[in-house]
């Protein structure tokens, strides 16, 4: 990773530095560029959303702390039971059934696995299990992602929640099935969180994917 800090510094400029301000200032805030590399946690988040007529919703949260990343991820609305969970390569939620995310990360180029297993794509969080409730919790950290710039990085990615369980160990994605809801996952702390914000998202998110079955063709459901 320290050989790579060039290229990241060139990246962060990129998306950071280099073109911010893309509205013609309707707010006079002075913010000073504070943008310190290694000060505070470096915080990443996402806010699942699931495809019209599910009510899923979800809140996942990567936060950077020395060699590894913890992740937390809250779901609410799911049918019950085990659920394959990952970072998907592609922060494109886009599509009606989330194929738009594509494959799992991977940016090591390994086989698909459970979290813990010695090989595993980066991206393999597991399954995060749903009660009769239909809210999942799940914690865990992972020494192979990162929120700060960098191949391994969890921003501009994307979050699945999936149908079935993953078998952790069918290639290559574990045989989770259908994907049930998605979020692209964005560098920052959530601004409203508290549980406010999926509702608000959900609503969005609906429109969003009206829109993107508009440019894609009719996707024939309803
Ligand atoms: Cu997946
Ligand atoms: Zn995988």
């Amino acid at each position: 990773m320290l050989r790579s800090t060039p290229w990241m510094i060139t990246f962060a400029c990129l998306t950071l530095a280099c073109a911010p301000e893309p509205e013609p200032g309707p707010e006079p805030a002075p913010e000073p560029i504070a943008m310190e590399e290694e000060a505070a946690p470096v915080t990443a988040s996402a806010h699942l959303t699931a495809a019209e007529g599910s009510e899923i919703s979800g809140q996942v949260d990567f936060t950077e702390t020395e060699d590894r990343v913890r992740i937390t991820a809250h779901v609410v609305g799911a049918p019950s039971g085990t659920h394959g969970f990952h970072v998907h390569e592609i922060g494109d939620c886009s599509a009606a059934d989330f194929t738009s995310a594509g494959d799992h990360f991977n940016p090591a180029g390994v086989e698909h696995g459970g979290p813990d297993a010695e090989v595993h794509h980066a991206g393999d969080l597991g399954n995060i299990e749903i009660g009769e409730d239909g809210t999942g919790h799940l914690e865990l950290t992972s020494k192979q992602l990162t929120v700060s710039a960098g191949d391994s990085s969890v921003v501009g990615r994307a979050v699945i929640l999936h149908a079935d369980a993953d078998d952790l160990t069918s290639q290559p994605t574990g045989a989770a099935g259908a994907r049930l809801a998605c979020g692209v996952v964005e560098a920052g702390s959530p601004a409203p969180a508290e549980g406010a914000a999926p509702g608000a998202e959900t609503s969005e998110g609906a429109e969003d994917a009206e829109a993107a079955e508009g440019e894609a063709g009719d996707g024939g459901e309803g």
